[in-house]
């Protein structure tokens, strides 16, 4: 069994961030969202792992993933280039895959279980594919699998109007070998995209049973800044949290507060869990930092109120206002005003960002 792991794509419901690189690196809990997919397939005892580029940021994947080895894993690069759909992308790693089965995973896809199960199940029987699924409130959003009492899926629905079950399909599946001639066979969607329903509906009717998991626990598509925030969120209720760095006396740390060795928290600074620190961070007197936050590396907060949000790194932050809900690129710095006249606020903001003020 290989992995394909996707990393292209446009990213555009995450602009302004990924106008400068790709969503598959944004950090969750301080840990870009790839590696969480590489450790799930390499936990599923995936060992050989196809990365499929697209044109933004292949250098920082390649810089960050390298070999694979720091990982235990040995990562091939494949490059797709344009966007051109899920089952393309699939395509693109037909003569990585070679005669095996393969796991495909959406780079920018995080679940709290893993994909072991998932990959279990699929290897039980002679399954064409296996899909992932997860129960979801607004089915007409989702592309819907419809199953049997054995789990053989029996129709897939692209974001049906009436719904027949409530079981959506999620960014990771598991493939026979017979999914790349399906794939030579796909006309594009009416986006333009070979569409991986597609596939999968062909490989049914080709008369291959379709295999299917519903998946405990959380998973999120991190596509939009609130999916971020809401990744944080989860991971951070879950992961244990390490305080290595310095604490100051007078500094007031409540909860579960992973601090790394270099950051450090200053007297009359709170931080109130669950929080993560990165690198070279520095949280000083008079700030708040509140619970579901995430600061990267080298980053200052000096007198803001921050809370249930993601610092991705390189930023100061020195307004004594209070800032909610938010994610900061990398570098991004957010001062003060109230010195200045004339009073109001000064932005200077890149193409594509979203300020509620
Ligand atoms: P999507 O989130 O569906 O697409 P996108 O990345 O283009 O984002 P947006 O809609 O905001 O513009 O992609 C899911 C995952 O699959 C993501 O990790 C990117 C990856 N992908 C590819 O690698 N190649 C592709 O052709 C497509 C469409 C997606």
């Amino acid at each position: 069994m290989k992995g394909v792991l996707l990393s292209g794509g446009t990213g555009s419901r995450l602009r302004p961030i990924t106008h400068t690189g790709p969503k598959q690196l944004v950090p969750v809990a301080n840990k870009p969202v790839l590696e969480y997919a590489i450790e799930d397939l390499k936990e599923a005892g995936v060992t050989e792992i196809g990365v499929v580029l697209g044109h933004k940021g292949r250098e920082e994947i390649q810089e960050l993933l390298g070999d694979g080895s720091k990982y235990g894993v040995d990562i091939t690069y494949i490059v797709q280039g344009n966007p051109l759909g899920l089952a393309h992308a699939a395509g693109c790693a037909r003569d990585f895959v070679g005669d095996d089965d393969f796991v495909m995973y959406l780079g920018d896809n995080i679940l709290k279980q893993g994909i072991s199960e998932l990959v279990e199940s699929f290897q039980q029987g002679d399954y064409g594919a296996g899909i992932a699924l997860q129960e979801v409130d607004n089915p007409t959003q989702f592309g819907i699998a419809n199953v049997d009492d054995d789990g053989n899926v029996t129709e897939l629905i692209e974001k049906p109007d009436d719904p027949p079950t409530n079981l959506a399909l999620i960014g990771i599946y598991v493939f026979s070998n017979a999914v790349f001639d399906v794939i030579e066979r796909l006309e594009p969607s009416w986006r333009g995209e070979l569409e991986i329903t597609d596939a999968i509906q062909t490989l049914l009717e080709d008369g291959n049973a379709i295999n299917s998991h519903v998946v405990r626990g959380w998973w999120k598509d991190t596509g939009k800044p609130e999916d971020i925030l809401e990744a944080n969120r989860l991971v951070l209720e879950d992961k244990d949290l390490a305080r290595e760095g310095r604490i100051d006396p007078g500094a007031t740390v409540q909860g579960r507060v992973e601090l790394h060795e270099t950051a450090t928290i200053e007297a009359g600074a709170t931080v109130r869990g669950p929080v993560s620190i990165a690198e070279n961070s520095v949280i000083e007197s008079g700030t708040y930092v509140g619970p579901y936050t995430s600061i990267g590396p080298n980053s200052t907060l000096e007198g803001v109120h921050l809370e249930n949000s993601v610092v991705i790194g390189d930023s100061t932050i020195s307004t004594t206002g209070k800032i909610v809900d938010s994610l900061l690129g990398r570098g991004a710095n957010v001062g003060r005003a109230d010195e200045l006249l004339p009073e109001g606020r000064r932005l200077v903001v890149g193409e594509n960002s979203q300020l509620k003020l």
